[in-house]
């Protein structure tokens, strides 16, 4: 781990070459795969967090208003209810909604530490150095690494109530079992009877506001899809001819839950040269690059109920898109 620290800003970078591994080995496995595959956490080098900003200001991509309007109403009722001292988030990104929630916690009064955990270095950095402008006194401890592996790298709480929040409905990314495990991880950051999960959720709803959210009419997502083969040719030495996979965005019904793939418009051979391999793509196949689950009330109490969570407040928008949800361990609710 390489630690710098500036005023009241730290910085633990937990990324490097073991992590340009991690690529390799999911490209490795992925791509040999019968039905080809990529995590999205690959998605967000500098030019794809560019452009997950960009998908945010679409008029289709309404989960980031949805959300926002749930902080803008509820910011003050959270922290109240929390009395949150500090704010660990997972998957930070710019930290552009999450301002309101530090803004009211300063409010409060309460604001000690926020802790942003993302894998986009100059992200964590350049939100850092602007939140401790914005709030004299805060400590911003970022946190340059992957919450899959890296949850026991963030620092232990202090005195005060602490909020891990995760937003954007960045859970749905993982398939029901790896949610679930990934959610009783987060959990164990928790203090029974003190501290609280923050989880954003997309909710269940018309396939076509769904697909439509997935697939604009710019192309922008298409772009953000297509990025994945931008990184891997750079990182990994590949030639995937990038203008030759088609973005392709879907609601799958059954398990409720969209899917992102890129599809070979043609026959192809790609050589990935940093792993002296030959990948083959067969005209129209595809390669799911997303899963973004969509969530009921029901799917939402279960997942938390098998990670060791009750949960408690669920505050949605005027419009019922989205679902900001507060948690806490289970054993707080059985000792209250
Ligand atoms: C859908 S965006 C959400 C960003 C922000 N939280 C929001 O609500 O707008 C997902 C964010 O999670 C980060 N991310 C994705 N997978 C990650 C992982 N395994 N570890 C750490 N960060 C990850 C990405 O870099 C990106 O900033």
């Amino acid at each position: 781990m390489q630690r710098t620290v500036s005023g009241d800003v730290v910085v633990d970078c937990l990324l490097g070459p073991a992590d340009e591994r991690s690529l390799a080995d999911d490209v490795l496995d992925g791509l040999t795969r019968p039905f080809k595959e990529l995590p999205p956490k690959h998605f967000y080098d500098t030019r794809g967090a560019e452009l997950f900003d960009r998908i945010c200001e679409l008029p289709e991509y309404y989960p980031t208003r949805a959300e926002r309007a749930i902080l803008e109403a509820h910011s003050d009722d959270i922290v109240a209810r929390t009395g949150a001292a500090e704010l660990v988030e997972l998957g930070s990104g710019t930290a552009a909604k999450t301002r309101l929630l530090l803004r009211a916690m300063d409010d409060a009064g309460t604001l000690r530490r926020y802790v942003p955990l993302d894998v986009t270095e100059e992200m964590i950095r350049r939100t850092a150095s602007e939140l401790v402008e914005e709030h004299p006194g805060l400590v911003v401890h970022g946190i340059v690494g992957d919450f899959e592996r890296h949850l026991p790298y963030v620092p232990a709480p202090e005195d005060g109530p602490r909020v891990v929040a995760f937003l954007g409905g960045t859970v749905g990314n993982f398939p029901p079992g790896t949610r679930r495990r990934l959610l009783r991880a987060i959990g164990r950051l928790l203090r029974p009877g003190q501290d609280w999960l923050l989880l954003g959720t997309d909710l269940v709803k018309d396939p076509e506001v769904l697909e439509a959210a997935y697939d604009d009419g710019p192309g922008i997502t298409a772009e953000f899809n297509r990025n994945l083969l931008c990184v891997v040719n750079r990182e990994l030495d590949a030639d995937f001819d990038v203008g030759a996979f088609e973005h392709v965005a879907f609601f799958d019904r059954e398990r409720e839950w969209i899917e992102m793939r890129l599809r070979a418009c043609r026959r192809m051979r790609v050589r990935v040269g940093a792993l002296g391999l030959d990948v083959e793509f067969a005209p129209r196949e595809e390669l799911r690059t997303e899963i973004s689950a969509k969530f009921t009330p029901e799917r939402l109490a279960g997942d938390l109920t098998a990670a060791g969570l009750a949960l408690g407040d669920v505050l949605t928008d005027p419009d019922g898109l989205f679902a900001l949800s507060l948690s806490t361990p289970r054993r707080a609710v059985a000792a209250a």
